[in-house]
């Protein structure tokens, strides 16, 4: 599965940023055709991020594109124009139910026939962050086609007049549900962002508490937040080691048929040994 520890947005209609994207070393770049782009830049942008998938060479870097919401009448030009230029993922927002993903998921199989890519080739990457996209986050979840959630807790917040805060206590049911949901059906989540980009400790202490809740990544905003994003959704050594050294001990016992046992005073079973398992896998060392 792909990495997608850093997702970062910039205005489709921002060549400049398109370009420097390229070469940031990001995981996921989002060239945005929605919130970021003005109403009267909508065709301008569009035309301006066909030409960035064509012209730049964004290395490793995955090439997203956020289209406008599906019940926009913005989306079906988004979509004739932008998968033509082969973009490796969509990116919905404002989903609000399954009808909505699946119409986009036909948009991209047919494009991936058209291009000649494997089914799956061309990403669709779902936005939960409208109320009526919470509620109907199963339906949405288990919607073939669908490689990942994304939270997005501005727009969830506005939805339901809920006053944001710095902890963020107004957001933690949706931010929950979005990740269990993305489990339960075997799909990684992003988590929401950080707007404040100047402050790279508030920054950290909410990526950290990201991938507590499980999520795999989150969305960004400027260049400065990418290397703090990217180190925070990736294992650290003690982490590795730890994990390491759980999964050496359930061997051994495996062996001698024991299934719950102690290491380093504490207790130690099944669901740790998962953990370990899954610390291994986002090293890239299973
Ligand atoms: N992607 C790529 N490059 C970016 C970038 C982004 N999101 N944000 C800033 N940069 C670049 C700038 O072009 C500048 O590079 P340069 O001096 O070589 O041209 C450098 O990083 C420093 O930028 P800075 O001056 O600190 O920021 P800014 O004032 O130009 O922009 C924002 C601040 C918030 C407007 C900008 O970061 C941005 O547009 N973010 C994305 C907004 C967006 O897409 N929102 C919708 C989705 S939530
Ligand atoms: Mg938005």
């Amino acid at each position: 599965m792909r990495a997608r520890r850093a997702l970062l947005y910039m205005p489709g209609v921002d060549w400049r940023k398109m370009e420097k994207a390229a070469g940031l070393q990001v995981d996921s770049a989002c060239l945005d055709l929605e919130d970021g782009v003005a109403p009267e830049h909508k065709a301008e942008a569009r035309e301006l991020v066909v030409r960035a998938l064509g012209e730049l060479d964004f290395g490793g870097t995955e090439r997203l594109v956020r289209v406008n919401a599906a019940d926009s009448d913005l989306i079906e030009d988004d979509l004739n124009a932008i998968l033509p230029a082969g973009p490796d993922g969509i990116v919905l927002p404002k989903a609000a139910d399954a009808a909505q993903v699946r119409r986009v998921a036909e948009r991209i199989a047919i494009a991936e026939m058209a291009l000649e890519r494997a089914p799956g080739g061309i990403a669709l990457l779902v936005q939960i962050e409208s109320a009526l996209g919470l509620v109907n986050l199963k339906e949405i979840a288990a919607s073939p086609g669908v490689s990942a959630l994304v939270f997005g807790a501005e727009d969830y917040a506005s939805d339901l007049g809920a006053k944001r805060s710095a902890d963020g206590e107004e957001v933690l049911y949706a931010r929950s549900a979005v990740v269990a949901h993305a489990a339960a059906f075997g799909l990684p989540a992003i988590d929401m962002l950080w707007t404040d980009f100047k402050d790279a400790a508030g920054l950290q202490r909410l990526a950290a508490q990201g991938a507590r809740l499980g999520y795999s990544g989150m969305q960004v905003i400027h260049p400065d937040q990418v290397p703090v994003v990217q180190a925070a959704f990736t294992p650290s050594d003690e982490e590795i080691a730890h994990a390491e050294k759980v999964i050496a001990a359930y061997e051994t016992h495996l062996k001698e048929g024991t299934g719950a046992f102690a290491l380093d005073g504490k207790m130690v079973d099944m669901p740790m040994v998962k953990a370990a398992q899954r610390v291994m896998a986002r090293a890239g060392m299973d």
